[in-house]
């Protein structure tokens, strides 16, 4: 009995190398370690909580635009210079954005989308998962500044639970640091809207 489990012993150790091996290209390329679930669970709410659209820069690509995989979730590149947003008639239309759909223009003034990479000095570095749990639940800057501005839909992603915002913010620490210093937004300019123009939601 026992010399037909010694027989056997070798198996795992020889499998070992392939099992490592599907886990790293499970967790998405080069990583040392295999992903994690909350990781996983992360990249997954990040994908379909459609993040990337607003905070990753996009690029001219062989059918048109795509996104900056470079500069994933970067934010607004602090390199794109911007004439002032145009100024639309009264009407219907209340908002601008770029090509890159990471500077956007309406009643609330002009927003940049942040820098969701863990660079400390421009991203999310410094910041704490309590800190990104509180910002994204009250809708504040950096959990209790100022509220946050349009199109950053603070209150639909509320409705996550903490496990998975917790979630998000482990994957968030994952991805590559990107430095761009993002602009700070900008008052509205020109002459108030009128009354019974459409207002910008209330935070
Ligand atoms: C429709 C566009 C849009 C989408 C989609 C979007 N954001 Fe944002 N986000 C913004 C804008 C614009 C800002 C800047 C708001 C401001 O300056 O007040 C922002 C700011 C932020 C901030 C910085 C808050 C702070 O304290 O300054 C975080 C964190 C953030 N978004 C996370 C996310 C995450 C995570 C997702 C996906 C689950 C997401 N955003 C999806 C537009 C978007």
């Amino acid at each position: 009995m026992m010399r037909r489990l010694t027989r056997y012993a070798w198996i795992p150790v020889a499998l070992l190398p392939a099992v490592v091996a599907i886990s790293i290209a499970r967790a998405g390329g080069d990583a040392a370690a295999p992903e994690s679930a909350a990781v996983a669970r992360g990249r997954y709410l990040v994908t379909v909580g459609v993040c990337a659209d607003c905070h990753t820069p996009k690029k001219m690509g062989p059918a048109g635009p795509e996104m900056d995989r470079a500069r994933w979730l970067s934010g607004h590149p602090e390199t794109m210079a911007l004439p002032p947003a145009p100024k639309l008639p009264e009407g219907p239309w209340i908002a601008t954005t770029t090509g890159t759909l990471t500077a956007w223009n309406g009643p609330w003034g002009t927003s940049f989308t942040a820098n969701l990479t863990p660079d400390v000095e421009t991203g999310l570095g410094a910041w704490t998962e309590e800190m990104f749990i509180e910002t994204i639940r009250a809708g504040r800057h950096q959990g209790r500044g100022r509220p946050l501005l349009p199109p950053m839909p603070a209150e639909m992603y509320a409705q996550m639970t903490d496990e998975d915002l917790a979630a998000v913010f482990a994957y968030l620490r994952t991805i590559p640091a990107v430095k761009n210093r993002v602009p700070a937004p900008l008052p509205p300019s020109g002459p108030a809207p009128s009354a019974d123009a459409p207002a910008a939601p209330a935070k």
